[in-house]
């Protein structure tokens, strides 16, 4: 199956592939090179497995997870796969993050810092319950077999849109996290000295916005949608020649509900019942 734009589709995976790996070169050098390393002990050493596993878990797998649909290289593999990959990935994500958060807290708790008194751990938080409704009922609508297909057709676009809102908010939340480790770590000289640990963190907080807007770029072009179960099974129809043709094109001669409406577009196709 032939993607539309498969050369801008490609560069701009590579991109986001290429500008997460470096984020997490960058988070890694931060730790080890600036700051105290990694250990579980109470100190900064432990606080340190915060921005580590945030940026590798909770940015990075997150960001493949929501556009690993999108790959036309596993356009053969069954939608129960992928669907299977996507939870995964997102289950990983969290467990990332829930470690994370257990990691801050429990600094927090030995040194005697109050808990959630910041904007950084509201945004932050809620980021995190709002995940796991996320996944708890992803799992539950598209995963249990028995959920009907108007219930999953009814709640791709709120499962979408919560998707974005909420990878955004993390996104967010991590630059403000990482503003405020700056400003209470420097002293002599302090952030506003520009001393390199801050130029080359303040990098880092740029390359995840890069990031975070590559993958929303990716995950909201509509011909690169992963084509419907129906397009994708059904035998050529056209002279033989259904490999080469446009997924657009395809898409649009759908017929998603069988009454004979076939005006949607591929981008439409998240409200059409095409979520089996
Ligand atoms: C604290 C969540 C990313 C730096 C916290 C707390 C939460 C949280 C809930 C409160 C812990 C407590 O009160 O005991 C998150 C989430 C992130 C994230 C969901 C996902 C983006 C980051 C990053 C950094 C960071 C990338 C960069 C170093 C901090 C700092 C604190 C903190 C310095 C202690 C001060 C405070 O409570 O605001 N984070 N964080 N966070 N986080 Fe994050
Ligand atoms: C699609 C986010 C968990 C099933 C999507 C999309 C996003 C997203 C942004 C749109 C992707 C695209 O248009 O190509 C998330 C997040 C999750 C999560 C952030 C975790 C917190 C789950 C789970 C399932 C699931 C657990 C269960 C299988 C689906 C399905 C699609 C989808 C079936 C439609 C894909 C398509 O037809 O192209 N998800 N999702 N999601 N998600 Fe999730």
């Amino acid at each position: 199956m032939a993607m539309e734009n498969f050369k801008q589709f490609l560069f701009a995976l590579s991109a986001a592939v290429t500008v997460g790996f470096v984020s997490i070169i960058f988070v890694l050098r931060w730790v080890f090179y600036f700051k105290e390393g990694l250990a579980w002990d109470g100190g900064l050493a432990e606080f340190n497995w915060h921005p580590v596993l945030i940026v590798t878990g909770f940015i990075f797998m997150q960001g493949i997870a929501i556009i690993v649909y999108r790959l036309p290289w596993t356009w053969k593999c069954s939608k129960l796969m992928m669907k299977f990959i996507h939870a995964g990935l997102n289950i990983l994500a969290f467990i990332f993050a829930a470690i994370s958060l257990v990691a801050v807290f429990d600094f927090h708790n030995s040194q005697n810092i109050p808990n959630m008194y910041s904007l950084h751990s509201w945004v932050g938080l809620a980021a995190v319950i709002l995940y796991s409704l996320q996944l708890v009922l992803g799992v539950c609508i598209y995963l249990v077999p028995i959920t009907p297909t108007y219930l999953r057709a009814a709640f791709m676009p709120l499962h979408i849109y919560s998707g974005l809102f909420i990878f955004t908010s993390v996104i967010a939340t991590a630059l403000m996290g990482i503003t405020e480790k700056l400003i209470f770590g420097l002293k002599n000289p302090s952030y506003k000295d520009s001393p390199p640990e801050a130029t080359f963190v303040n990098v880092l907080g740029v390359l995840i916005v890069i990031f975070g807007g590559i993958i929303l770029w990716i995950a909201t072009r509509p011909s690169w949608k992963r084509p419907s179960e129906q397009v994708l099974r059904s035998p050529p129809t056209n002279g033989g020649g259904s490999v080469g043709i446009k997924v657009s094109q395809q898409t649009d001669l759908i017929d998603p509900k069988g009454n004979g409406d076939a005006r949607r577009r591929s981008g439409k196709l998240e409200d059409s019942g095409q979520v089996n």
